[in-house]
């Protein structure tokens, strides 16, 4: 296929995902007309504080997935449970034909679903390209038997290095690939993750809070970044606080408050949704909500950098 046809083709993958959720009713749970990930009954106590408690979670194939909500509602505690980083009491969840639950986060990510941290989980003391190359799944070197053997996998390295190095220019990271992780701003740190992220070559990517932190340039470079990936036929699902980003990138959002979903659907309509303003207000009384209601407080934290 050429790049003209690559593109195209991949235009229609974007276009046709959004086109499928123009019909679709804006209720918590609905399912979609090709959903790539199913989650079901999702519930996770900590101690006597539900902080998941999901009945239903549908994310159309293809499309940018905003997963907004008050701070503590649960957002994290979801993904968390979703990408098999914590156990749920009960739920069951499915990503493509694959259940998912008692699997372990890397089997996760190498059936193609990957995820990114809130606060950056970059090793500072390694340069940028290690950071890169520990990204990369199933290499044949780290298997005992292969290990002695480099005839057998340094093949397979150089194609690591090379397919870092892509990304790392891909991502503007290139010129830092020698210098330490721990030398870079907290926008470049979630670049890496992302960049970090890709190396598996991912069907679908969930980013928590991939601006928080970040200045306002880079963060038009990372919705920029984010588009790319959903032309690219890549499912985004991704937390985030900034409503205008929220706005500006998703498909679809999804709220939650206090654990559960309240409310799904397009950005415009979702946010003018009186439950989902007084979740927001109830957790933000004293914030200001942004012109004639139709939008909701921004709440930019600076926690995360
Ligand atoms: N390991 C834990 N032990 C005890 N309580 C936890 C733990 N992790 C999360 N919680 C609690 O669960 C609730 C949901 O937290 P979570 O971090 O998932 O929220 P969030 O929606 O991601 O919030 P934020 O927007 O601030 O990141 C909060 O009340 C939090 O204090
Ligand atoms: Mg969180």
């Amino acid at each position: 296929m050429t790049a003209k046809a690559a593109t195209s083709a991949s235009d229609s993958v974007s276009a046709r995902a959004v086109a499928a959720l123009s019909g679709v009713k804006s209720e918590p749970g609905i399912t979609k007309p090709d959903e790539i990930l199913v989650a079901e009954n999702i519930n996770r106590h900590f101690g006597g504080l539900v902080a998941v408690d999901v009945d239903r979670l549908s994310v159309q194939r293809g499309s940018i997935t905003a997963l907004i909500g008050p701070n503590g509602a649960g957002k994290t505690t979801f993904f968390n449970v979703l990408a098999g980083f914590d156990t749920p009491d009960a739920g069951t969840w499915r990503y493509e034909n694959h259940e998912l639950r008692n699997k372990a986060a890397y089997k996760i990510a190498q059936l193609g679903m990957v995820r990114t941290f809130q606060l950056t989980k970059v090793l500072a003391k390694m340069t940028v390209l290690e950071n890169m190359r520990l990204g990369a799944q199933r290499q044949l070197g780290e298997r005992i038997l292969a290990a002695p053997f480099p005839f057998a996998w340094s093949g397979q390295e150089e194609q690591v290095t090379e397919r870092a190095l892509t990304l790392l220019r891909r991502f503007n990271l290139y010129e830092k690939k020698d210098d330490f992780a721990g030398t870079m701003s907290g926008g470049q740190r979630k670049l890496l993750e992302m960049a970090r992220a890709l190396m598996t070559d991912p069907t679908m990517i969930m980013l928590d809070e991939p601006m928080a932190g970040v200045n306002p340039a880079l963060t038009q470079s990372l919705l920029g970044h984010i588009k790319e990936l959903r032309e690219e036929g890549l499912t985004v699902l991704f937390i985030e606080h900034d409503m205008d980003a929220v706005r500006d990138i998703s498909d679809w959002v999804v709220v939650m408050a206090q654990g559960r979903i309240i409310a799904e659907g397009p950005p415009a309509s979702v946010m003018r949704d009186k439950a989902v303003i007084d979740a927001y207000l109830g957790a933000h009384h004293d914030e200001e909500l942004t012109k004639s209601g139709e939008s909701l407080t921004q709440n930019k934290k600076a926690k995360s950098t």
